[in-house]
């Protein structure tokens, strides 16, 4: 009995899901296609962008009197406590939202690193180039040593005990992600987090959360971690806005603001109410999958876990029937002429992203051909800054990386791996 597809949700729910996002079956120009690229920017929900466009049209200044602006306001904090305590889950600590989370990365690696009293900077060479070289750049300039733990070529993840070796009493920072964004693969952010603090207590953690967000749920004070970030454009909302949660001692760090704001206020300039308002309409959309599986009267925090949970337990069903297929159509792992990189065996342990190398065509060929096909997928190259290191640590020539969503039903499964075989065969 294959236990991964017990909990996938219905035709029923998915055609409810599938109507709730723009471009579920079709691109901008209305041909068809299945989009496997919901890592580098997922569909979006309908709601979201209506209420982006909406609010965004208006003049009116949130920080201002006018009865329209004091509406913008509520509109701002209902969004900052969206953010805070329901996908963070966070009693304590601040929120900094800003442009982009590439942004925040190299902003507080800086930051960090000036104010840290160690002697090590610990990272792994999984991370976005945003952490890795802000990583390496800020260590660089203290002087501080940059220790980088390696990959388990099995899991396509980074082993806690890889990292825990390189963590000593004079790490000042620890930047690890919460999910590799070529992978999947989920690391032990919370055995992570608790390790590393009995060895120095006095640690930061940075986790990148960029890539865990959309299928996986973030708990940064249960982690135990520093800093949280994740960018809702990946999260089917809008580009333009990247967000972190930061624990009370480091909201603390001296950092750029108007000497009249609070201590602990990392908000600069007029607020962005549109992206605050797209952040409830995220909170919405999942809080109400959670809604089908809980009685109404639970928190908004735990209807948005439960439906974080439905996201994930559908999406491992779609990871299972990629690898495995079905009874009549092989899945990857038994498709001549490809193979699956980095792929572990526990799907719990991974997100609903996956690396696969063709025999016979480069990954830029092989995505080139998948377009011609109706499928977008994206590829992982050796010539590119953003996934060399990571490519290379898998001994790899460069991979198609694929990236479905829990929009995706098991027809869109079946119609991608007919078109992998024909690939395959190429
Ligand atoms: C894991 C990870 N971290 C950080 C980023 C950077 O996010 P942003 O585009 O908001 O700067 C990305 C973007 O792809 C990512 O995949």
């Amino acid at each position: 009995m294959n236990t991964y597809r017990d909990r996938m949700f219905t035709g029923k729910e998915l055609e409810e899901i599938r109507s709730k996002f723009y471009y579920a079956d079709r691109d901008a120009y209305g041909r068809e296609r299945l989009f496997f690229d919901n890592a580098g920017g997922s569909l979006r929900l309908k709601k979201a962008e209506e209420v982006f466009h909406r609010i965004d049209s208006m003049p009116d200044a949130s920080e201002h009197s006018n009865s329209l602006a004091l509406e913008l306001s509520e509109i701002e904090e209902r969004g900052r406590e969206d953010i805070k305590k329901v996908i963070f889950g966070a009693e304590g600590g601040t929120i900094y939202p800003t442009y982009t989370a590439s942004l925040i990365a190299m902003e507080m690696i800086r930051l960090i690193t000036e104010n840290a009293s160690g002697t090590n900077v610990v990272t792994t060479l999984l991370e976005h180039p945003s952490v890795y070289d802000a990583a390496a750049y800020n260590s660089r300039k203290h002087g501080m040593e940059l220790r980088v733990a390696g990959v388990n070529k099995e899991t396509g993840g980074v082993d806690a005990d890889a990292i825990l070796d390189l963590v000593d009493k004079d790490t000042s920072l620890l930047a690890c992600m919460a999910a590799s964004n070529i992978s999947g693969s989920i690391y032990e952010t919370e055995k992570i987090c608790r390790e590393a603090r009995k060895i120095n207590p006095d640690i930061v953690i940075y986790v990148d959360a960029v890539q865990h967000a959309p299928h996986g749920l973030l708990d940064p004070e249960k982690w135990g971690a520093d800093v949280v970030s994740f960018a809702p454009y990946k999260f089917f909302g809008a580009r333009g806005f990247g967000i972190a949660y930061l624990s009370e001692r480091v909201s603390r760090l001296p950092h750029h603001r108007l000497l009249g704001k609070a201590e602990d206020d990392w908000e600069i300039g007029s607020p962005a109410t549109a992206h605050f308002a797209v952040i409830t309409q995220i909170v919405n959309y999942v809080a109400d999958l959670g809604r089908k599986a809980l009685p109404l009267e639970e928190s908004r925090r735990k209807l948005f876990e439960a439906g974080m949970k439905r996201i994930a337990d559908h999406e491992r069903g779609l990871l299972d029937m990629m690898l495995e297929g079905f009874p009549d159509l092989p899945g990857l792992r038994r498709i001549p002429g490809l193979t699956v990189r980095m792929d572990g065996k526990d799907l719990t342990g991974r997100d609903l992203i996956l690396g696969i190398e063709f025999d016979r065509l480069d990954c830029r060929d092989a995505v080139a051909e998948y377009e011609k096909r109706g499928v977008i997928a994206f590829e992982r190259a050796l010539s590119s800054i953003y996934s060399k290191r990571m490519v290379e640590a898998f001994d790899s020539r460069g991979m198609v990386r694929l990236s479905p969503l829990h929009v995706n039903t098991p027809e869109d499964i079946r119609a991608f791996l007919k078109v992998t075989k024909e690939l395959a065969r190429l």
